[in-house]
């Protein structure tokens, strides 16, 4: 799986959001690679640690946001977070269980929440926030 690549398309138009998006495709990346350096289990766990906690207070900023800027879509939007947080805390659990995980379903997983959300979900709120003056 090659590295993600930040690309313009993905820019939402909001500096805060944006920099947090960029700042997930960096864990993620790391993450990849240390799946491709063959690092422990210890190793990987303690990154997707990171990622998970970092996207979380991502979602409460993209969630803040929506309440001070009336978004519309806030409640679907929240249950996407809902989804991604139970799943990723599942996949913590197992590795901190010692369970095997396989790093590809990580990957995998992670992958495509930011090709659906980041690239998809969170492009709908761009105009909605930039109507309103935030940028
Ligand atoms: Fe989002």
């Amino acid at each position: 799986m090659p590295a993600i690549q930040w690309e313009e398309r993905f820019r939402v138009n909001v500096d805060k959001i944006d920099q947090q998006h960029q700042h997930l495709f960096r864990l993620f990346n790391s993450l990849q690679e240390a799946i491709m350096e063959k690092k422990g289990q210890d190793a990987l766990a303690k990154i997707v640690d990171e990622l998970v906690e970092y996207a979380l207070s991502h979602f409460a900023t993209e969630e803040r946001y929506m309440l001070a800027y009336e978004y519309p879509a806030l409640p679907e939007h929240r249950r996407e977070h809902e989804i991604f947080r139970e799943k990723a805390m599942e996949l913590q659990q197992r590795m901190h269980n010692d369970e095997f995980v396989l790093s590809l379903e990580v990957l995998r997983f992670l992958s495509d929440w930011i090709a659906n959300h980041i690239c998809a979900s969170d492009q709908q709120y761009s105009r909605h926030f930039n109507d309103a003056g935030l940028r």
